[in-house]
């Protein structure tokens, strides 16, 4: 997994709760390289869920909370940093649109060792959709924090559900753009 996943989750604790308390995560998650994450380098999906795993015993929350909220906050990390593979998006849904075929297309052209999901869109009109989310990490809560991130940015709220489908780690979202 990307090391920017990895900086941002950390950045967070920092931002949300204090340096302490990511310091304090690092060292119960027992991380193989104490942490030192950069953001262009790569490490092992089981770290995430180390760290995730700490803090849902830390918070209390459950791990679908916290990815979620990660998730809104990774967003305004990526379109900071990647602001350009954004530039040709009118509103949420036509990111969203765009995401598998242009975005993430672009993402793996910086990064080509990116574990990225698939999404395919199975309906749209100009203020709904349905889109497909397939990974074998099956961090679709994450993708539901990226799309109200991704909201945010727009400047508009959606309104979401989520159905896991029998195909193997394969989700549906039923997006409505609210406002
Ligand atoms: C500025 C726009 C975006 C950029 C630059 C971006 C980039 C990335 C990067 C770098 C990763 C990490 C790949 C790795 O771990 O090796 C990633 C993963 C992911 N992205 Fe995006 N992304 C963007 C928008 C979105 C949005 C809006 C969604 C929500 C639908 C999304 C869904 C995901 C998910 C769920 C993952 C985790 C990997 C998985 O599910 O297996 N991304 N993305």
């Amino acid at each position: 997994m990307l090391g920017i996943v990895f900086t941002s989750l950390i950045d967070m604790l920092e931002d949300k709760v204090s340096p302490e308390f990511a310091d304090e995560v690092i060292v119960e998650a027992n991380l193989t390289n104490d942490g030192a994450y950069t953001a262009v380098g790569y490490y092992p999906f089981e770290e995430m869920q180390k760290i995730v795993g700490i803090l849902v015993q830390k918070t209390g929350k459950s791990a679908n909370d916290l990815l979620r909220d990660f998730g809104y906050y990774l967003f305004g990390k990526l379109s900071t940093v990647h602001g350009d593979v954004l530039a040709g998006a009118d509103d949420v849904l036509h990111m969203l649109e765009y995401l598998d075929g242009d975005i993430h297309v672009q993402v793996r052209k910086l990064y080509p060792d990116a574990d990225l999901p698939r999404f395919t869109v199975i309906s749209r009109t100009d203020s709904t959709m349905r889109l497909r989310y397939y990974s074998e990490r099956e961090l679709y809560p994450l993708a539901e924090g990226l799309m109200d991130g991704a909201a945010h940015y727009f400047d508009c709220e959606l309104e979401r559900e989520t159905h896991q489908l029998d195909t193997p780690h394969t989700y549906e979202f039923s997006l409505k753009v609210i406002s």
